[in-house]
C-alpha cells in the first residue's frame, strides 16, 4: 500500500467510526456477489479502488443522487427514502438531481454533481447503457459511485457496488405466479397484454425478458400486445385505451409497475369491463395496490422494494469503515396475492 492510501484509508476509517456513533442505517437484506479484494484503498471490489469519503474535511460525506424522476408511487417512495436518510443526524449531505425520465439529462446530472461537491454519486440509471465515459469521470475524478435502484451494462470496474432489485426474478416470479393459478384454476390459455415500463431501463428489460421466455417456452400463452407505458398511470391508461378501442381479445394484463396498473382498470373501467374477469400481474407493491388485491381487482404484485435509502447508507459506511462489501447486493422480495395481502398491507410503502 503506497503512502498515501495509509492515510486516505485511515481518514476513511475514522470517518467511518464517527458516522457508525450518528446511529441510523440498516442492513442490507441480501448479498449474491463479494468480490475479490482488490487490495488497494478500496477492499469492495478487484479494478476500482475508491473509497467514500469526507473530502472536503466538514465533517459529513455528501452523496449526490441522480434519480430517475418522479414518475411513480415507487419512485416518490424511493426518493423519499433518501431524503430522510441522509441527513446531517446519520453523518451525511444530499445533493439531490431530477432527470425527469430522461436519460440524456441524467448524464449531465451526474457531471453537475461531481463539480457541485459529491464526495459519493448514487445513480439510479433511467436506462442502461452509454455510461461508460460518465463513469470514468466519476473514477477520474475520485468520486465513488454506487449504482443502485436499476442496474447498468458496464464493466464492474467501473462502480463499487449494485443495490436495489433483480429484475428478471421479479419477473420469473410473476410468471410462476401465473403458471400456478391457470393450473389451479384450470385456465387453458393466457391472451396476454403486456405494458412495459421505460424501454431501456433493467426494470423493463428484466421482466419484459422472463415474460417474453415464457411465452415462448408455452404453447398455450400468445401476446396479444405488448407496448410501453412509460411507468406513468396516464400512458398506461392511454395504451389500455387503445387495445380495447382494437377490441382486442385478452385475458391477462401483465403490467411493468402499479401505476400502469392503475391506468390500465381506468381504461377497462371507463369501457364497461368488469376488471375481476382479467388475470392482473403487477409490479412494485404500493399501498393503495395492495389494497386492489385485497378488493379482488389485482390478482399478484411481484414486489419491488423503494426503500433504499438507509439500505444504501448502510453499505457507504462500511465501504468507508474498510469493510468489504459485496459488488451486487439485491432486495429481498416476493409476491403479494390474496393469500398474504391482509399482511402486506400493514407494512406497504407509499399511500
Ligand atoms: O426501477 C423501479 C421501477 O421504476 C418501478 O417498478 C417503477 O414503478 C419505477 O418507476
Amino acid at each position: 500500500m503506497k503512502i498515501k492510501n495509509v492515510a486516505i484509508a485511515v481518514s476513511g476509517i475514522a470517518l467511518a467510526l464517527s458516522l457508525a456513533a450518528c446511529g441510523g442505517g440498516s442492513t442490507p437484506t441480501a448479498d449474491t456477489t463479494t468480490p475479490a479484494d482488490g487490495g488497494g484503498e478500496a477492499p469492495a471490489a478487484e479494478g476500482y479502488n475508491l473509497v467514500p469519503k469526507d473530502i472536503d474535511g466538514d465533517g459529513y460525506i455528501t452523496l449526490g443522487f441522480a434519480q430517475v424522476g418522479a414518475e411513480s408511487g415507487w419512485r416518490t417512495a424511493n426518493t423519499q427514502s433518501y431524503k430522510d436518510y441522509f441527513v446531517e443526524a446519520n453523518g451525511f449531505k444530499l445533493i439531490f438531481a431530477d432527470a425527469n425520465q430522461d436519460a440524456d439529462k441524467q448524464k449531465q446530472d451526474v457531471r453537475d454533481l461531481i463539480t457541485q461537491g459529491a464526495e459519493v454519486i448514487d445513480l439510479a440509471p433511467v436506462t442502461d447503457s452509454g455510461w461508460e465515459p460518465i463513469l470514468e469521470e466519476a473514477k477520474a475524478a475520485g468520486i465513488p459511485l454506487i449504482v443502485s435502484d436499476r442496474q447498468l451494462s458496464v464493466s464492474e470496474d467501473l462502480y463499487l457496488t449494485y443495490f436495489g432489485g433483480d429484475m428478471e426474478a421479479e419477473g420469473n416470479r410473476a410468471v410462476e405466479w401465473l403458471t400456478k393459478y391457470m393450473a389451479d384454476n384450470s385456465v387453458a390459455e393466457a391472451k396476454i397484454v403486456h405494458l412495459q415500463g421505460t424501454i431501456g431501463s433493467t426494470a423493463q428489460k428484466g421482466r419484459s425478458k422472463a415474460l417474453d421466455d415464457a411465452v415462448a417456452a408455452n404453447a398455450n400463452w400468445s401476446l396479444v400486445a405488448q407496448q410501453t407505458g412509460e411507468f406513468t398511470q396516464a400512458k398506461g391508461q392511454e395504451v389500455m385505451e387503445s387495445i380495447l378501442q382494437q377490441n382486442a381479445d385478452f385475458n391477462v394484463i401483465y403490467s411493468e409497475n402499479d401505476d400502469m396498473t392503475y391506468g390500465a382498470i381506468d381504461a377497462l373501467t371507463a369501457a364497461g369491463k368488469k376488471v375481476e374477469d382479467y388475470i392482473i400481474i403487477s409490479f412494485d407493491g404500493n399501498k393503495s395496490a395492495v389494497q386492489m388485491v385485497i378488493d379482488g381487482k389485482i390478482d399478484v404484485i411481484a414486489e419491488c422494494d423503494p426503500l433504499l435509502g438507509p439500505q444504501v447508507g448502510d453499505l457507504i459506511k462500511k465501504a468507508a469503515a474498510g469493510e468489504t462489501i459485496a459488488k451486487i447486493t439485491y432486495s429481498v422480495e416476493g409476491v403479494i396475492d390474496s393469500s398474504n395481502a391482509a399482511e402486506k398491507i400493514t407494512v406497504a410503502f407509499g399511500s
